[in-house]
């Protein structure tokens, strides 16, 4: 293993977009994932396949997949909460698949309408189709640092639900700090704990930047050996099932400080700034990427 390569998921165009109020038209998502596409980024996640009533933003999910230009060097993935989705994910052609779940009951139940246990039991198939569809899986746990609604959330419990996705079939684990609470001793104490039951060449954290912690939460992560990140270029996103939720961490900041520690994470910065500005004059506001801005201003 190449102890220096860094993994980058952009998560922007699904986690970026869907809590979006304005409606992005789709010929606008396609070209910008056109444009994520040439930025050398391995992953892009262009939407969900969800419920068009739970994320209206993303009401044009077979549209998207279908009109992105393919590129061999890029996975396209979707997120997918059951076998509805998954069938309509395959249809259209999805290179990767991302399944989800919280590990707070009470998150879970606000953004999926099932328990927990309920929702391991819809996934159990999903993964299993995906997986015979030779299709990658990457499995999304929410809540990881702390719930919206029921605070702490201990760490065996995510270890649980972890071991439950890997057993499924999952090729790798996301764990989301969804309200962006985490700070970098906790995520240090919940790596570390992880480590003892789960290698982690299969986690990646997900990160969100609501109080500013995110870049220090993944250098913690790194120096403990997490070499995948997930970020959304321009630091759009937030779920729109937990208050207080905001965007990414920027995809820009991210490499920024990946190749900073000495990571190779194979993308070319300018151009994934030019896909942040790109992205900001369509919705019209400042958006909170650091390089973004900084390329503004100069
Ligand atoms: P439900 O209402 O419980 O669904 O919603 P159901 O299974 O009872 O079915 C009800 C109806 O929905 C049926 O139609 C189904 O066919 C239809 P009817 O028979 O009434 O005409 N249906 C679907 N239609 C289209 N696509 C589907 C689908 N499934 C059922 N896939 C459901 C359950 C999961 C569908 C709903 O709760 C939902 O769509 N939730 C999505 C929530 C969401 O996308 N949240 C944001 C993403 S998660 C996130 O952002 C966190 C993350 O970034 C990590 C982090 O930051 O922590 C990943
Ligand atoms: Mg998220």
């Amino acid at each position: 293993m190449n102890e220096k390569k860094v993994k980058i998921r952009e998560v922007g165009p699904r986690d970026g977009l869907q809590n979006e109020r304005q409606w992005i038209e789709t010929e606008d998502k396609i070209n910008w994932i056109n444009q994520l596409a040439e930025t050398g980024l391995s992953y892009i996640e262009l939407t969900s396949f969800v419920h068009p009533k739970w994320i209206p933003a993303l009401a044009d999910a077979n549209e998207v997949v279908k009109g992105v230009k393919r590129n061999k060097s890029v996975s396209f993935g979707a997120l997918v909460p059951n076998e509805r989705g998954l069938e309509r994910a395959l249809q259209v052609g999805i290179d990767e698949v991302a399944v989800f779940l919280s590990a707070s009951e009470t998150h879970n139940r606000k953004n999926i309408n099932k328990s927990i246990k309920e929702t391991i039991n819809i996934l159990k198939p999903v993964v299993y189709q995906a997986k015979l569809a030779d299709k990658s899986v990457r499995g999304y746990i929410s809540t990881v640092f702390g719930c919206p609604y029921e605070g702490n959330v201990n760490v065996q419990r995510v270890i649980a639900i972890a071991q439950s996705l890997l057993e499924l079939g999952v090729d790798e684990v996301s764990l989301g700090d969804t309200t962006g609470i985490a700070t970098p001793n906790q995520v240090e104490a919940v790596l570390q704990e992880l480590a003892r039951k789960i290698s982690l060449e299969t986690i990646a954290l997900h990160p969100h930047d609501t109080r500013g912690t995110a870049l220090a939460n993944v250098f913690a992560a790194y120096r403990l050996g997490v070499r995948t990140f997930d970020g959304a270029t321009a630091g759009l996103g937030g779920c729109p099932y937990a208050p207080g939720a905001s965007g990414n961490v920027a995809t820009e900041d991210l490499v920024y400080l990946l190749e900073g520690l000495g990571a190779q994470t194979g993308i070319h910065l300018e151009r994934l700034v030019n896909c942040g500005k790109w992205i900001q004059n369509k919705l019209k506001r400042n958006l909170p990427s650091h390089h973004l801005q900084i390329a503004l201003a100069s």
